[in-house]
């Protein structure tokens, strides 16, 4: 069976910056205590542009990037929790924006895990036969879904969008990504809410942070064992981006001594679908991994839902 690869990835960010100084001026929070507790400093904010123009920006990079045309895509999937209009989905804009023409086009909602889920569901497109080159972005304006009031959650979030173009590949060839090991814990659905026609994002932050730091060094083990490759094997390790404090635990405890671990946060804040494409698009920008090396991504988010997968660097 013919699997998949990632031929090129890109990313966007909108250009204003929100500093903790300038969080301090809106609520009752310090620059001290969300570098301390989250560690984070700066973080972009979407003023004028939507979920759909980040993605096509986005995937207008990564498309430049792989050697493909708008012709050759026959698959687009966007992964977003913050898409306000329901119709028409954010892939067919993507798609009318970048000049594909008629696409298979959807978007997947699995809050911040959903960019290694659209990941895997392209994988399997692909290997099914239904796709052979597909552009897969993770998108997200969580600042519209923000409560600018509430410092509990105020200070975590970001907007933007990354993106990966796949493709087919080649017969003998063996795969650049690996099975995926995708769960949820439905007991804990409430522990994320985004709920009603104006949502404002809540969470009760304790109890997915005790889930995370708990749950997640085996997850993550696991998914690197699916596809029967030793942690001590990863040149990168691209983790969700929504805390420092279990960003770095986690990669201590996953074992991969060798792995550069991503800490985008610390600039981009929590971006939700969007961490994990925009942090690997900056590390594969950067050149801090080699071409074809293994990278471990793992996300998790509101669900509680997480997917993880090994790739093969582009
Ligand atoms: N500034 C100053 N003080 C604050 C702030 C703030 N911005 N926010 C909360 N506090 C206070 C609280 O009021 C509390 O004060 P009290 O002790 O007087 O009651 C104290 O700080 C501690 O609050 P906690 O909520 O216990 O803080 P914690 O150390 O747990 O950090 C955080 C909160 C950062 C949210 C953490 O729990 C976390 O990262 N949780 C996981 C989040 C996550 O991974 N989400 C998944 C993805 S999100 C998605 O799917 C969209």
């Amino acid at each position: 069976m013919t699997g998949s690869k990632i031929l090129s990835v890109g990313h966007y960010q909108p250009p204003r910056v929100l500093t903790n100084d300038d969080l301090a001026k809106m609520v009752d929070t310090s620059d001290e205590w969300i570098r301390d507790r989250v560690g984070i400093v700066t973080r972009r904010i979407a003023d004028n542009e939507t979920v759909a123009d980040m993605a096509a920006a986005a995937a207008e990079k990564a498309l430049a990037g792989s050697g493909l045309t708008a012709a050759d895509i026959d698959l687009v999937v966007v992964a977003t929790c913050s898409q306000v209009d329901r119709c028409p989905n954010v892939a067919t804009q993507v798609a009318g924006r970048l000049g594909i023409r008629t696409p298979g086009a959807y978007d997947i909602n699995t809050a911040c895990s959903g960019f290694s889920y659209a990941l895997a569901t392209v994988d399997h497109a692909i290997r099914a036969g239904a796709s052979r080159n597909a552009i897969v972005v993770g998108s997200e304006k969580l600042t519209d879904i923000t409560d600018w009031t509430d410092r509990s959650t105020c200070v975590l979030f970001g907007d933007g969008a990354g993106a990966a173009v796949l493709t087919a590949t080649a017969e003998g060839e063996p795969p650049g990504i690996g099975p995926v090991l995708w769960g949820s814990e439905p007991d804990k659905r409430d522990a994320i809410l985004m709920e009603g026609w104006h949502p404002h994002i809540q969470q009760a932050g304790q109890t997915v942070f005790r889930w995370a730091t708990f749950a997640l060094p085996d997850l993550a083990r696991r998914a690197c064992a699916a596809a029967g490759v030793d942690p001590s094997a990863l040149a990168a390790f691209v983790p969700h981006q929504a805390n420092l404090r279990i960003i770095e635990p986690l990669a201590r405890k996953l074992g991969a001594p060798n792995a550069v671990v991503a800490r985008d946060i610390v600039d981009s804040g929590n971006t939700s679908a969007a961490s994990v494409p925009i942090a690997l698009s900056k590390l594969v920008e950067r050149r801090e991994v080699p071409a074809g090396a293994l990278v471990l991504l793992f996300s998790f988010g509101g669900g509680l839902t997480y997917a993880g997968q090994v790739i093969r660097c582009p």
